[in-house]
């Protein structure tokens, strides 16, 4: 059995930054009550147009670059998003079509704000069975088009953004282990009530916009990425001193900091980009590791563990040799 490594790392940011500031003249909101409750600075909204897979692309470019290989390497695509360009074909189906090959499998995957961690543990285990040796792993999210913008308790926590990895196969790890769950019971706490439907008259644009019972989520939250950092140390036979850095979604800086303090690991290992990007769903942890191996602080051969929680719920980490 072989191992998978990440060998890239790319991200996309769209060019228009909102910062809490501006906020405060469209909508019964401060600054300081964003900053407080979240940590959220500002976030990046995309253009009018703007895709999906616009994004993810441009994140893919950077990876690839970063990995030194060329698109004809690539043989699985898996993307994770809530946020894709159509309901069919595939974001993944359309970014294979832009990077001009053909005939890997390709393919989104929707775990919400976990998608990313579940991407990377399908395309770990494609890897390890020797089905696929270079796969290109990506989160990318357009929140903003589903975020009702007159309701204050969710439309200052979203942004936009892309994030990618390259995962290669290798004779060492890499991924030491991957780990996701979800459970169905806690469908209303988070959700987009508006879907396919039973009918076209059951399509209400009402429905369209991102719902959340902020306080039960963050509840279930903190107690679950306390639970998944243990399963995740225990499995492995790890101390938690054992991990460089902590990457983890970033939803809230509260709901990071308990998780830090679970961990007995101080803010200064721990990747936080909440500040400057909002919550970006299943781009926020490639994003993340991203901004960190690019400025220097994550280095090659640090432990890293990555953590996500989401809707549905669905949560999920990653044990990462670097
Ligand atoms: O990524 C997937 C997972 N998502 C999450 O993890 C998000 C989890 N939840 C949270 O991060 C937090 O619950 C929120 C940031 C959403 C809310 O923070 P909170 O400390 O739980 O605040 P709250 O909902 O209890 O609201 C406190 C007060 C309320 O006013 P009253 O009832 O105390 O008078 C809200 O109406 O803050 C009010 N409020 C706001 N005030 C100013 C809610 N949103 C805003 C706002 N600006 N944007």
């Amino acid at each position: 059995m072989s191992y998978s490594r990440i060998t890239g790392t790319g991200s996309y940011l769209p060019e228009r930054v909102v910062t809490n500031k501006d906020l405060e003249k469209t909508m019964d909101t401060s600054d300081e009550w964003i900053r407080e409750r979240t940590g959220i600075r500002r976030r990046h909204i995309a253009a009018d147009g703007e895709r999906c897979s616009d994004m993810a692309l441009a994140a893919a470019h950077q990876a690839m670059e970063m990995a030194e290989i060329e698109p004809e390497e690539i043989d699985l695509i898996i993307v994770g998003t809530v946020t894709p360009d159509k309901i069919f074909p595939s974001t993944a189906c359309i970014i294979q079509r832009r990077l001009g090959i053909r005939g890997c499998p390709a393919f989104d995957i929707q775990a919400a704000c976990s998608g990313f961690i579940y991407a990377l543990d399908l395309a770990n285990r494609q890897i390890q069975t020797g089905a696929a040796k270079t796969a290109l792993v990506i989160g990318s999210e357009i929140l903003s088009r589903l975020t009702n913008w007159d309701d204050r308790a969710t439309a200052v926590l979203f942004g936009d953004g892309a994030g990618a990895v390259i995962l290669q196969a290798s004779d060492e790890p890499g991924i030491v282990s991957t780990h996701i769950h979800s459970d169905g019971r806690y469908e209303d706490l988070l959700h987009v009530p508006e879907g396919i439907g039973t009918s076209l008259e059951g399509l209400l644009v009402e429905g369209a916009f991102i719902r959340m019972d902020g306080n039960a989520v963050f509840r279930r939250a903190v107690a679950t990425l306390g639970s998944i950092a243990q399963e995740t140390l225990a499995n492995n036979g790890i101390d938690k001193h054992d991990v460089d850095w902590l990457v983890p979604h970033q939803a809230n800086l509260r709901i990071i900091s308990a998780a830090a303090k679970k961990l007995d690991l101080s803010m200064d290992h721990v990747v936080v980009t909440v500040d400057e990007h909002a919550n970006t769903s299943s781009a926020s942890i490639p994003l993340a590791l991203n901004t960190a191996i690019r400025d220097g602080r994550i280095e090659r051969g640090q432990l890293l563990l990555f953590e996500a929680f989401g809707a549905g719920f669905t949560w999920g980490s990653a044990l990462v040799r670097y």
